[in-house]
């Protein structure tokens, strides 16, 4: 249309204008000066210099005005910046097709000065969602920003964020959809196919069920759900929907949720794993709490039962032995005398039993701290200790009066028990040296030193499960559940060093209720 009406004015260009009026005026000019008109009435000469003047003038001004106006048009766009400057088209020549192609050039400057102002917007909304977005610590907290952040967007207040499982996606947060939330309508959305899905590009429609579709059309009169995807890989979908005035979403509200959807489906992606991971730790935690758990509740049985049966057993075949023993002792006769003598070995022999026996059913019962307390404990185990082996062992216990958690104290019991051992079976020490402190702050520090012929723990930490025995392994265990800190030094014909740093108050001791919840009720529901 532009283009037609160029063509059309240019069947007048200036130039054949000025050439024939030029010529007109030249041309009657000879004519009249032919005729001597001119010559002979100065009248008339004046009248045609006006005339032929006026002419010369007007087109002067023709120009000139032309040229103000697009100076004009020039100096409102370098001066103020206005894009929206328009001059009049004057005639139809090359003037009039200037003043036209300024307007068209203003104009589209004008589209797209308005294209990068709201292009400009968007970046600096995206800009500052990010740095809210990424300084959320997790999930939890990051559905609740992502969703704010977009319903901020595009001035919306209704709508909800899913995460997907498999070939669903569940309902993690939303706002200002309590009603339909709670009904349940729409808590699980089915999709008809999962993987793979195309490369993130805008505007892929979510390939939700028709059943699915049905849910949301009934429960909202307008939705719009746009995929958070990682790479091929669904991760779940923001959704917004009909407020309470009935206003739905449009065309640009869902260009602007892509946006923002494509920008941070990676940072729901990575929550969703670190979410993963500290669930997957969680659940080692109670399995590792479980097992220790189990271990002393093996070892508190063993107790009772060696104590109970064995213990009781020894004890009537002492009775017995030294019943015999006593009533052999008042007979004359060489065969009694002999038997009496021969039967000081098996007694001997049942009274080291049992105090073998005590020992063990010692060790392994745990009750001694709940019934001494760890200080006295450890005191206690120290003495049997030298008294058994003839090992130096000495324990210096500073912990104040101040009540300990129970599991500390267990910890603390066990590792001392395993690390004297360990000395005396693997370092075949001459010395042990037990210090416990913390009477003040919060931190308990054990140290057992000794000075047998130690061993590369490196090697130790490299074989992992392959070498036998688990006391290294356990005493790690336990600490680490209880957050604290292990450190094991020893080099061969240097002894050994354990150090433990435990809190005095455990910040963390998994539950047995906790952790058994899935995934599938972590996504459902738990974050609204
Ligand atoms: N105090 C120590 N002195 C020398 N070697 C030790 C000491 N403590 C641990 N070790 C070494 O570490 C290994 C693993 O110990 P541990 O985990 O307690 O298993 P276990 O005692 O059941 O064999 C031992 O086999 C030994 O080689
Ligand atoms: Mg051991």
């Amino acid at each position: 249309m532009k283009e037609s009406s160029r063509l059309h004015r240019f069947m007048f260009p200036l130039s054949v204008k000025v050439t024939l009026t030029v010529l007109i005026a030249v041309l009657a000019t000879m004519g009249l000066a032919s005729t001597g008109i001119l010559r002979q009435s100065p009248g008339y000469s004046l009248a045609w210099l006006v005339l032929v003047t006026t002419v010369s003038f007007r087109y002067a001004k023709y120009l000139s005005g032309a040229a103000r106006a697009l100076l004009h048009g020039i100096r409102e766009i370098t001066a103020r910046g206005t894009l929206k400057t328009q001059i009049a088209p004057r005639g139809r020549d090359e003037i009039g097709a200037i003043a036209e192609a300024f307007n068209d050039l203003t104009a589209s400057l004008h589209a797209h000065k308005e294209k990068l102002a709201a292009r400009l917007a968007e970046l600096e909304f995206l800009h500052e969602a990010t740095r809210g977005l990424t300084q959320a610590g997790s999930l939890q907290e990051l559905l609740p920003r992502l969703l704010e952040k977009s319903l901020q967007a595009v001035g919306r207040r209704c709508g909800a964020i899913y995460l997907a499982r498999g070939s669903e996606l569940f309902l993690a947060y939303q706002r200002g959809l309590d009603e339909v939330a709670a009904s349940g309508a729409v808590e699980r959305l089915a999709l008809e196919r999962v993987e793979p899905l195309p490369e993130v590009s805008p505007g892929f429609p979510l390939p939700l069920t028709p059943a699915s579709r049905e849910c949301l059309d009934k429960a909202f009169g307008k939705w719009a759900m746009v995929p958070l995807q990682a790479g091929c890989e669904l991760v779940g979908s923001i959704m917004i929907a009909e407020n309470v005035s009935g206003e739905g979403p449009v065309s640009g509200d869902v260009r602007f949720i892509e946006t923002i959807a494509r920008e941070f489906a990676t940072l729901v992606h990575n929550s969703l794993l670190a979410e993963k991971v500290k669930a997957q730790e969680k659940e080692l935690r109670r399995l590792a709490l479980d097992a220790i758990t189990s271990q002393d509740a093996e070892r508190a049985r063993l107790s009772r039962e060696l104590h109970d049966s064995v213990g009781q057993a020894l004890g009537v075949v002492k009775f017995n032995l030294e019943l015999l023993q006593n009533r052999l002792a008042g007979r004359n006769g060489v065969r009694s005398r002999e038997m009496y003598q021969w039967l000081g070995s098996p007694l001997e022999m049942v009274m080291e039993a049992m105090q073998e026996l005590r020992r063990i059913v010692d060790e392994l019962r745990p009750s001694v701290v709940e019934e001494m307390g760890l200080a006295d404990a450890i005191r206690w185990y120290s003495h049997c200790l030298r008294e058994r082996t003839g090992i130096a062992v000495e324990a210096l216990v500073d912990i104040g009066g101040n009540h300990l958690d129970s599991a500390v104290e267990t910890a603390i019991y066990r590792i001392v028990q395993e690390a004297c051992i360990n000395a005396i079976k693997h370092g075949r020490a001459s010395s042990i040296y037990i210090t416990l402190r913390g009477a003040q702050g919060s931190m308990l520090e054990l140290r057992v030193e000794d000075n047998g012929r130690g061993f590369l723990v490196d090697e130790l930490e490299a074989s992992g499960q392959a070498r036998a025995g688990s006391g290294v392994r356990g005493i790690r265990e336990r600490v680490l559940l209880l957050r604290g800190e292990v450190n094991l030094t020893s080099a061969p014909g240097r002894g050994t060093c354990l150090e433990v740093r435990l809190p005095r108050q455990p910040r963390f001791v998994v539950s047995s209720e906790e952790g058994g919840k899935g995934d599938a009720a972590a996504y459902a529901g738990i974050y609204r």
